[in-house]
């Protein structure tokens, strides 16, 4: 992807996330540590219709985050997410890959589950309202 595409992921990202969702600022950010950590995947269908975006550390030992997956709404349930999954997975060989999400999220979570995460911790009453983050962790199975 290059920064041609940040209009079109900020647009999607809002039908995604609502008032949740990463500012073009946000998303420029993001961008400008390509080169450092960030590892940001899309799947492009003449339009971007999902995306991925992870935060990689340079050092192997660190644990990799899964910051942020999504799919437009029309295009749910058809694979995209699970291959924008696979595609991210295979950038984390030998890694530990983290990442948090809400508990009712049902959706994501049983993407995360069906690519092997499993909850590790909770952070109870995290978000407002009072649901709980889950903690889950991927490890490579050789
Ligand atoms: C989570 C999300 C990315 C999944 O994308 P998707 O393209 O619909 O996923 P896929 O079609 O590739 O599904 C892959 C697997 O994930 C699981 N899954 C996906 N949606 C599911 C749902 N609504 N309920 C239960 N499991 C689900 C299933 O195991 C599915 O395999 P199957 O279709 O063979 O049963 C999408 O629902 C989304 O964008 N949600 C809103 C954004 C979000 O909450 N992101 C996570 C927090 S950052």
């Amino acid at each position: 992807m290059t920064a041609d595409d940040l209009p079109a992921l900020v647009a999607l990202d809002e039908v995604c996330f609502g008032s949740e969702a990463w500012s073009t600022v946000s998303w420029a950010a993001e961008f400008d540590r390509l080169s450092e950590d960030r590892v940001i995947l899309v799947a492009d269908e003449g339009a971007i219709v999902g995306y991925v975006v992870l935060l990689v550390p340079p050092v192997a030992l660190d644990v990799v985050e899964l910051l942020r997956i999504a799919v437009a709404p029309a295009g749910r349930r058809t694979g995209i997410g699970g291959q924008l999954m696979t595609a991210a997975l295979s950038k984390c060989s030998g890694r530990t890959v983290l990442l948090e999400v809400a508990a009712g999220n049902e959706s994501a979570d049983g993407l995360y589950r069906a690519f092997g995460f499993e909850e590790i911790s909770r952070r109870r009453g995290y978000y407002a309202g009072g649901e709980d983050a889950v903690i889950m962790r991927w490890r490579e199975t050789v």
